[in-house]
């Protein structure tokens, strides 16, 4: 008989390194940017699985500071696809009980984005089953020094003593505050590193590294990485 699986087997929270759309693209012959368009049901996937499984935050890299590099063509179809994606699939995360967030500059993002997300983040506040937190123009370098400066500013208005700076303090001026670490990290498409995705708040996530890229990545694969993660043993430097 199926045996319930303790709670803790469940991560409370999951977050994605989505990499892979433009190999999957390259592979299928088409442009870049029908790989990112073909990843938008991954993304649809992935969600309602988080949920079918009871995880409480789930956070998406979907576009880091470095990726402003990229050709502008790129970028700019990146921003309306992500502007879409918004628009289509609000009343769904209000029917799922789905609290949109975001992570990253978002001052960087076209006004029109910025638009569409905060109706979107304003409309789903109060929803409770599954935060889905999108980073975005995210790097966590910036974000660790962004903080430093707004400590820095409260230690020299004389509202901060140094001394008493612990480690929740820091975490507290993080684009993150509030939420729990990541317990889980998953990376698609083979890719060995973090690339820069939350250097601080992943210290002890178990990490996951598939070689499926991201657009063929269903719900399928989510349960066998949470399968993988309930059989770590987390040991957080004890024994
Ligand atoms: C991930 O796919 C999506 C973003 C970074 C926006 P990539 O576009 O990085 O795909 P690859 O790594 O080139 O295959
Ligand atoms: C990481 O993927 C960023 C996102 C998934 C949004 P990249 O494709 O940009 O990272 P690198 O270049 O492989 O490190
Ligand atoms: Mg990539």
């Amino acid at each position: 008989m199926a045996k319930e699986k303790p709670a803790s087997a469940i991560p409370q929270h999951v977050a994605i390194i989505m990499d892979g759309n433009g190999r999957w693209a390259q592979k299928h012959h088409l442009p870049r940017l029908s790989g990112h368009e073909a990843g938008r049901k991954s993304v649809k996937q992935v969600v309602q699985a988080a949920m079918d499984h009871g995880v409480r935050y789930l956070t998406l890299y979907a576009f880091s500071v470095e990726n402003w590099q990229r050709p502008r063509e790129e970028v700019q179809g990146l921003m309306g696809l992500l502007r879409g994606v918004i628009r289509e699939e609000l009343r769904e995360m209000g029917k799922e009980g789905i609290r949109l967030r975001t992570i990253g500059r978002q001052q960087d993002l076209p006004e029109a984005v910025r638009e569409e997300l905060e109706r979107a983040i304003e409309e789903t506040k109060a929803n409770t089953r599954l935060d889905l937190i999108l980073a975005l123009s995210y790097g966590s370098r910036v974000e660790i020094t962004e903080a430093m400066q707004a400590l820095g500013r409260e230690v020299k208005a004389g509202k901060l003593d140094p001394e008493k700076i612990r480690e929740e303090t820091i975490a507290s001026y993080l684009y993150t505050h509030g939420m729990p670490d990541p317990d889980f990290l998953i990376r698609t498409s083979g890719e060995m590193r973090v690339s820069n995705f939350m250097l601080w708040q992943i210290s002890y996530a178990e990490i996951y590294v598939t070689p499926v890229l991201w657009p063929d990545f269903g719900k399928k694969d989510f349960s066998d990485a949470l399968a993988d993660y309930a059989g770590r043993d987390r040991r957080f430097g004890g024994v």
